[in-house]
């Protein structure tokens, strides 16, 4: 292991070539040494957290589980599935394994190698993970699933479709802004869930995302750097509020409200004089939270005062170039909003109001506060599928309309089998989703005075026997 070129090369080199293993690997990998452990646990390298698929030995990052034959062999074992779901620690002859004993043995299985994660995995990779699908799995109970996105509080996409989840598991959304960044749920077949999950996950739409420091403190990761630094940039300042935690393998920064830094940019080499954590991070994907919602203003920028302030309410001059809000060091003299998106992207920004704030410091030329370029930066939930969940009301699809606020970026929405939800409600939904096109919108066909009867594409599960519709009388 000593020779080994892995132990060679920087941080960054190394997790780039563990970025080309799957996650069996990785694994493998971390129980080499505290360096390898640190590298293959970092928080990049495990965006998309697939355990049902990795339980079946499919070892990769992305997601292959056929759905059609996932359905195929749900509707075929139907009324045995059920059996499973209530009887799950019956006592099993071991001498007489029929299929109903295999599948027991495969749930339970399963249902284990979800607790592990949940216990040595996720609390040291959980604030990268983006996409959770655990589709399909018959393993997952609530406790498991509150535990789950307690831990990844930053998911964007939740891929739940036929678990048996109720309510209970969704406990730790909008806590500590748990669930804040959510753009695609698919809770199709959820047939416990109620209104009480559509209001959390209400909650967690509109709550920031919060990185506290006692939940970055169980990672694993050695080097650290806790910088507390005033205006003036020195380390001054330790009883003050404010303070930015930086880690090289970590890439969320906090700031918290009250909180003041400063970073001195030298124009000349284009070569930003920051602290050291930061520096390294240049080149690197940052993601960047802001814990509170201070009335952020873009200031402008002036070569005479090549300095980025940040403090409540304030967002002052910078130099020609950051590597803060660009770590690509991008001059965005000549930005476009093409350019710009594209850049995003490979930022991983987050979608908050509070990162538009930051995008727009990223496109502002300096000297003229009157070029930012980035001002509809729209983001949200973008795909909502609530088929079969035939416990939700008018209740629930209200409490995801909170004073008026729009869904900007919806998309998609699967409101099929919720025979419950009338058209008043659904028209309360529907008006303030302003990009849906109605060819992406599913609700029951008998529904009374259908506001969308032209458009819309109707109730999807006429044809689909798991999953409840009133016509089919499941
Ligand atoms: Fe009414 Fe499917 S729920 S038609």
């Amino acid at each position: 292991v000593n020779s080994c070129v892995v132990d060679k090369v920087p941080d960054e080199v190394a997790i780039q070539i563990f970025s080309y293993l799957n996650p069996q690997d990785l694994g493998r990998c971390a129980q080499v040494s505290h360096r390898w452990n640190r590298l293959a646990l970092d928080t990049s390298l495990w965006r998309n957290f697939l355990p049902i698929q990795w339980s079946k030995g499919v070892w990769s990052f992305t997601p292959m589980v056929d759905i059609e034959v996932e359905e195929q062999s749900l509707l075929e074992n139907k009324d045995e599935c059920v059996a499973i779901y209530y009887d799950e620690d019956a006592d099993i002859d071991e001498s007489e394994e029929d299929d109903d004993t295999k599948r027991i043995k495969k749930i339970k299985m399963e249902t284990s190698m979800l607790m592990s994660m949940m216990k040595y995995l996720l609390p040291k990779v959980g604030y990268g993970v983006k996409t959770i699908n655990l589709a399909f799995s018959q393993g997952l109970v609530n406790g498991l699933l509150y535990k789950m996105l307690s831990l990844c509080p930053l998911v964007e996409n939740l891929d739940l479709t036929h678990t048996r989840v109720s309510d209970l598991g969704f406990k730790s959304l909008g806590r500590n802004g748990c669930g804040g960044n959510l753009k695609r749920v698919d809770l199709a077949g959820c047939k416990n869930i109620t209104d009480v999950t559509l209001e959390r996950l209400s909650q967690a739409l509109r709550s920031k995302p919060e990185i506290r420091q006692e939940d970055c403190d169980d990672n694993n990761h050695e080097e650290k750097n806790e910088i507390e630094l005033n205006e003036k940039g020195d380390k001054s300042s330790k009883d003050s509020d404010c303070h930015v935690t930086c880690r090289q393998n970590i890439k969320e920064q906090t700031v918290h409200e009250d909180c003041k830094i400063s970073f001195t940019n030298d124009i000349e080499d284009h070569s930003p004089r920051m602290s050291e954590s930061l520096a390294n991070q240049k080149g690197r994907s940052v993601d960047l939270t802001l814990t509170t919602t201070p009335t952020l203003k873009v200031g402008y920028i002036t070569e005479e005062s090549p300095r980025l302030t940040l403090n409540t309410g304030n967002i002052s001059s910078f130099g020609q170039r950051t590597s803060l809000c660009c770590p690509k060091n991008c001059c965005f003299d000549t930005a476009s909003v093409k350019h710009f998106d594209q850049h995003s992207k490979n930022m991983n920004f987050k979608c908050l109001t509070d990162i538009n704030e930051w995008t727009k410091i990223c496109a502002v030329k300096h000297g003229h506060e009157s070029e930012i370029i980035c001002d509809n930066l729209e983001c949200g939930l973008e795909y909502l599928s609530l088929s079969g969940c035939s416990h939700i009301t008018d209740k629930g699809i209200r409490a995801l309309v909170i004073d008026q606020q729009t869904f900007p970026s919806l998309q998609f929405l699967d409101l099929s089998g919720c025979d419950k939800v009338t058209s008043l409600a659904l028209t309360d939904l529907v008006s303030v989703c302003t990009s849906l096109d109605h060819q992406f919108l599913y609700y029951c066909d008998n529904v009374t005075a259908d506001p969308y009867s032209d458009s819309a594409s109707g109730c999807q599960n006429l044809e689909c026997p798991t999953r409840a519709c009133c016509r089919t009388g499941c």
